[in-house]
């Protein structure tokens, strides 16, 4: 989604500076191309120099350079998106007041690309009632923000005011220059992950579920501005740390806590593999090793068809099926049987895997779409809320 985009990288002057470096060499690694302006500050805590070598582009931190074009402007024109990381309360008290008195401020005026800040500051700082109607300001006249993250701050607080992963500032970037918040304030209920079902105190029955796809839906619908609740079971990956997520391990858990979220849900995606089959009987101890062992399997329920008999008119529902055969016969089956809208199927051979290729199938239609999970999930955002699919 970033390959030859034109990012204009603002870094102003926090400690975070310096892990804007990794952000500028991330964004050219996805095959953009990064100018950078720095305000004064900023060159106190990196060199223009580092900056220089990682974007082979133009670093420009003066307003008035008699022998640059009228750069303000120019830069402006220049980029898709202008990220400002880290974005001080400073740089957001000036932008919000309409305040234009350095390269950088004066460039996020005079731009019509989106614009996105990734406040990085002290927790009090970021507290402050003063930066946060700034915050809301500017939120609501369309300009983006990434909430920080929480930890050890560089001030030695605990707190709300850590930069965040580059790899999640990426996502929101990627996102940004095709999307706006246009799925604002949408309940969306995303399960992800697999279950587990315990044989004994030790041992247990599982699938091979990453729950990439389900937390790149998740994130893509989070970042397009919409209320989501994350029902997960055993991921291999991180959970975003802005994501409300709600914690299961069996079958019948995420039965029970799905089912309850669904009723004021406007959008459901049963991303989850759901294990089929638990144990009749789980032992109490540890079952020790004889030449055979028998276990009996019995049936859990079917979480999605549950929701199928409850969905009312306007809720969508959509189910995911990984099949190894007869891909679309088998989920055209599916999306009838559950009483589904939407059903996503995909060859089980993505299982795991970061690039994927799904066969959307609604009733009477029917889309091919192939990426990275996380472009993926954008387009099924896009196929499923009735919109034109934006990139690639
Ligand atoms: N699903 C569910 N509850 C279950 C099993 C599956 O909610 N107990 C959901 C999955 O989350 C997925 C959809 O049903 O959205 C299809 O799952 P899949 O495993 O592909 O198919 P099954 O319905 O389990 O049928 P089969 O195993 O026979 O292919």
């Amino acid at each position: 989604m970033l390959k030859d985009k034109k990012i204009l990288l603002g870094i102003t002057g926090g400690i975070a500076a310096y892990k804007a470096v990794e952000l500028a060499g991330k964004f050219i690694k996805c095959g953009a191309s990064v100018k950078t302006i720095m305000t004064k500050n900023a060159c106190e805590f990196i060199s223009l120099l580092t900056i220089k070598s990682i974007t082979h582009q133009a670093v420009i931190t003066k307003m008035f350079d008699v022998e640059a074009e009228i750069e303000h402007i120019s830069l402006a024109d220049w980029a898709d998106i202008i990220v400002i990381a880290p974005a001080t309360a400073n740089i957001i008290g000036k932008v919000a007041s309409g305040i234009a008195d350095d390269l950088l401020s004066t460039t996020i005026m005079a731009t019509q690309a989106p614009k996105l800040f990734v406040p990085s500051m002290n927790v009090h700082m970021f507290e402050n009632p003063i930066v946060q109607e700034n915050i809301t300001k500017l939120s609501k006249l369309g300009y983006f923000f990434m909430e920080p993250d929480q930890g050890m701050l560089a001030c030695g607080y605990e707190g709300k005011g850590r930069f965040p992963s580059v790899a999640e500032i990426v996502y929101f970037t990627k996102s940004y220059i095709f999307y706006k918040k246009d799925l604002n304030k949408k309940r969306i209920l995303i399960t992800a992950g697999a279950t587990r079902e315990n044989i004994d105190p030790m041992r247990f029955i599982t699938n091979f579920s990453s729950g990439k796809m389900g937390l790149a839906l998740a994130r893509a619908a989070h970042i397009r501005g919409a209320d989501v609740t994350l029902i997960s079971g055993n991921l291999n990956v991180e959970i975003p740390y802005y994501l409300n997520n709600k914690k299961t391990y069996t079958a019948e858990e995420m039965f029970k806590l799905t089912v309850s979220s669904f009723t004021e849900k406007e959008a459901t995606f049963m991303v989850a593999a759901v294990s089929d089959f638990t144990l009749s009987e789980i032992s109490k101890q540890k079952i020790k090793k004889d030449k055979k062992l028998n276990l009996e399997l019995i049936r859990t329920k079917d979480i999605l068809a549950e929701l199928g008999k409850l969905k009312s008119e306007k809720q969508i529902l959509v189910g995911f099926a990984a099949e190894s055969e007869n891909i679309k016969k088998n989920a055209r089956r599916k999306l009838e049987a559950k009483n589904l809208d939407f059903i996503v199927a995909n060859n089980l051979d993505k299982a795991g895997k970061d690039e994927t290729e799904v066969i959307i199938i609604g009733k009477g239609n029917e889309n091919k779409i192939a990426g990275d999970k996380f472009s993926v999930a954008h387009k099924i955002l896009d196929l499923v809320f009735g919109k034109k699919i934006a990139h690639g």
